[in-house]
Parts: C-alpha cells; structure tokens; sequence
C-alpha cells in the first residue's frame, strides 16, 4: 500500500474508488446529487447514519461513519478508516482516495495508520499469502503540513507492525535468547545502543526474580537494555519498561489449558517497547530514551521456583512467592529496580500484561493506567487521547498494605480472593519505583480474540503509538539533572 496526499477535489482524483468519512448528520451539500439521493435514501432505510463502526458501499463509494461531530476525536478516523478495507477488497480496486478535506491535518496520518493497521496479516507460517489489491491511496487534504503528517504516521505504523509481527511469534520461536537477538538487531539498525544481560550477568547483579522465574525452562531469561540519545548529554533520562514473559504457563501454580496458547502474548509489553524505540531517530524525539525489558518463559518443571519461595530482587527487598503465576511483577520488580539504580529516570513508562482482573474490569477497550505522579498521569492520558490507545485509570495507593508480607518485605500476591487483583499488582509494583511512573495493565487490549473489520485476530501494537506519541510531545522537559 503506497501512500500519498493530494489537494485535489475527491471527485477528480484519479482513483478506482473513494472513502467518504461521515459525521452523523452531515449535510450532503458539496457531493454530486447521485451521491447526495443515495445517502438520503440510505438514511430512510437504516443502511447507513454515520455512527461509529458503519460503512456503506454505493457505487465506488465507500462510506464509513464518524460518529457524532461534537463528540469527534482525531483517533476515530483509525478504526473508521480501517473499517473501510473489508468493503475496498470486496470492490476488488487498486486504488482508492480518501476525503479528508474537513478534517484536521492528524486525520491524514489516522487514515494511512489504520489502514496499514487493518490489511496487517501475520503470514510468516503460510507458504500462501494473501493477495492485497489496494495499492494506491490518496489521502486528500489541503493542510499544508499533510505530507509531514503522512510522513511520520508511516514511522509510526511501521513501529505498530514490527511490535505485532514480534508478538504474534509462538513461544518455541520467540523464546528470551531470541528476543534479546531480535533487540540487537534492531538495534543495530536503527543507531540504538543495546545490552543484554544473560543468566551469569543477571546472577552477577543479583536480579534474582528474573531468575527465579526463568528457572523452569530451558531457555535462560534476559534482560534486555535499549538506549536512544536524542537529547542533550547532561539531559536525564526518560524510560520504557516492558514485560517479556515468551509464554506463562503459569509455572508450578499452572493454569488451565484453555486459552493458555494465548500466554504467547505475554510478551506483549516487551514488544512494544522494543518497536517503540526503533522509530525514535526517525520521528525527531529530542530526549534521552532507554528502554528495559524482562525475558523469560514461566513453565512448570523440577528447577522451577515454587510458592513459597523467598526471592531477594534486585533492589535488595524480599518477596514471597505465593502464586508462581504472578510472575510479571517479579521480573517488573528486578526491571524497574534496575532501571531507577542505573538511569534515575524522570519519567517512567512501563507496560506489562500484567492481570486477568484488568481484563474483567476494562475488557479489550481499555488498557488500565496507574500511577504516582499526576502530571505524568496527565501526559499519558493526553497521549492516550491523541493516538486512540485508550486507557482508563484505576486505584492504587490504597491497596499498598495488600502485599506486604509477614515474613518478608514483599508478597507476590492481593486479597486472597483476588479482589482488586489490577490494584494490587501495581500496589506490588510501586515498591520498585523511586520516581515519576505510570504502569499500565494492557492485559486485555494487547491481542484480539475476534477480527474486527480493522484488526485481525492476534497482537493489536496496542502502546506504541500511545508512547511515541507520548514522546514527541515538546512541552515536556527532561530537567538537566544527574545522568547514570
Ligand atoms: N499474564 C498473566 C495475566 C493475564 C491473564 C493476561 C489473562 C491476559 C489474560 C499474569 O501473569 C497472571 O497470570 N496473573 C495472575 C495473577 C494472580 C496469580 C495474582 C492473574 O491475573 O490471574
Ligand atoms: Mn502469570
Ligand atoms: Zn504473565
């Protein structure tokens, strides 16, 4: 799919096709009067009213519906845009223009991202792959700074595909020692420093709940450093954490067979962060970015950590181990407790498919946010507005006296019955953290368990754009402080 913004009239692109977003309620001033019968009459007939989620197809047209315009975020035209491509297969057209002449210049880079979100395809196991038709899209828009827009929302997008294509990965080919290859690579091409630490280092440094956890399989655990200097040398450091759990089993305290294929995507936040940071240099980001990730593969065998096992992490505070099964807080602990020692980061951003209980409590549409600094909070929420990775905050500070433990510092675990069990991971969480943070809990927004007409099944890239757009914002300033 080749992108492209033009300041024609739709009508008169040259295209096989066209997509007409629509508010609900939009005056069909301005369209051909064929076009204008036929929305009218659609209307009468319930076909089409531009809700959300709508599309309408007459004549080469493509309708796709915005919702209410009072009510319009930029972030809609994403999946609205994308909701248009099961309607442009069936067209069968190489090409396409799309009106985005009355909206804001973002809608441009909305439209080419949710696009590309929705023609992704996870085909590395298929000797035949798909066949995708559409190769031109003309985005039409007047804004002057359209094509800078484009520019950056494809930067954006390919950062979108690399965390999906990662994550899709099964466990017996994206394994901790894998990964941290993978990372290198990217690295390496992308002008990034890496390091990775591997079971002697993490022995060496005492990251004894990374251990731990890696302990029952075959593949040894890493953790993985990524390091971007986009700003000036004595600016501090901002950072991304992520967990990289290649499969949970849930170890000794196993869980139940059903769904447990999807444990593959427990890996989820350590992709996106990895994929973040690739597009760093591209997008201009003028800070300094490291990014920490924690692998390793939690199974069930006569090396495994056991509940009831007392870790000492790397901050030097002892946890109880009582469910082996809440094991992203324990590779978290040794990860965020890394990463305050060694960069004092003024702002963190950490991401973990952390809890089934965040997934009762937001489902797929909403990543759980937590967080002891407000404004830090408040720059995650704006960035969650702008990019359309929603989150939803959720309580913490009152559930820290959950996890203490009567035997050690820490335990693994919450209320007995799993009450709260988001606010008490965090709760755990917060014990590793010695500056501004946010955690958030994507357990339900990180893969799809139905195709949606924008998204297939499979790793959703849900983060990336929230954080690079996080990133890029100027108004943020790192404080010359102390580097590492
Ligand atoms: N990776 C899971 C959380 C998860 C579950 C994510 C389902 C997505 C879907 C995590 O490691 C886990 O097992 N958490 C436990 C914690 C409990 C043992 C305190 C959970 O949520 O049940
Ligand atoms: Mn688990
Ligand atoms: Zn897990």
């Amino acid at each position: 799919m080749d992108f492209s913004v033009v300041s024609k009239d739709v009508w008169s692109v040259n295209a096989a096709a066209r997509v007409l977003p629509r508010f609900e309620d939009q005056k069909t001033a301005g369209l051909p009067a064929k076009v204008a019968h036929a929305l009218d009459d659609a209307k009468k007939k319930k076909l089409f009213s531009g809700r959300k989620g709508e599309s309408w197809v007459f004549d080469g047209v493509v309708f796709v519906g915005l919702g209410k315009q009072e009510r319009f975020k930029v972030s809609t035209v994403l999946r609205a845009l994308g909701g248009a491509l099961p309607a442009l297969r069936k067209l069968g057209v190489a090409s396409v223009a799309v009106d985005l002449s009355y909206l804001p210049v973002a809608a441009v880079g909305m439209a080419a991202s949710g696009m590309l979100d929705a023609a992704y395809r996870f085909e590395e196991f298929k000797k035949e792959k798909a066949f995708e038709w559409l190769e031109k899209v003309f985005l039409v828009s007047k804004e002057s700074d359209a094509s800078a827009a484009l520019k950056k929302a494809l930067f954006v997008a390919e950062a979108v595909r690399l965390a999906r294509d990662l994550d899709n990965l099964p466990p017996n080919v994206a394994y901790p020692e894998s990964v941290a290859e993978t990372a290198q690579k990217w690295a390496r091409l992308h002008g990034l420093k890496a390091m990775v630490w591997d079971e002697k280092q993490l022995k060496a440094n005492g990251c004894n709940a990374i251990l731990a956890v890696g302990n029952g399989s075959m593949h040894g655990p890493r953790l993985v450093v990524v390091e971007y200097h986009g700003g000036g040398k004595k600016d501090s450091w901002v950072a991304l954490v992520g967990k990289g759990i290649t499969f949970d089993s849930g170890g000794i305290s196993i869980k139940p067979s059903a769904d447990m294929d999807k444990m593959k995507f427990d890996k989820s936040g350590a992709c996106v962060v990895l994929a973040a940071m690739t597009a760093l240099s591209k997008l201009g980001v003028k800070k300094n970015v490291v990014g920490v990730v924690a692998l390793a593969e939690n199974l069930p065998s006569g090396t495994a950590y056991r509940p009831s096992d007392i870790i000492q992490s790397y901050s030097g505070k002892t946890i109880e181990v009582l469910n082996t099964d809440a094991e992203g807080r324990m590779v978290l602990a040794d990860a965020l407790g890394f990463v305050y020692d060694k960069y004092k980061p003024v702002q963190t951003v950490e991401l973990a498919t952390l809890t089934g209980a965040c997934c009762v409590a937001l489902g797929e549409q909403f990543a759980g946010m937590f967080g002891n600094d407000e404004a830090l909070l408040a720059h995650v929420q704006a960035a969650s507005h702008q990019s359309g990775d929603a989150v939803w905050r959720l309580p913490l500070d009152e559930f820290e006296d959950d996890v203490k433990s009567d035997i050690a510092e820490v335990k693994n675990v919450g209320h007995p019955k799993g009450y709260a069990g988001a606010s008490t991971a965090a709760a755990f969480l917060k014990h590793f953290v010695s500056g501004p943070w946010v955690h958030l809990d994507i357990a339900g927004t990180s893969w799809n368990t139905s195709t949606k007409p924008y998204l297939t099944t499979g790793a959703t890239g849900f983060g990336v754009r929230l954080l690079l757009e996080w990133l890029s914002q100027k108004t943020e300033s790192t404080t010359p402080k102390a580097k590492k």
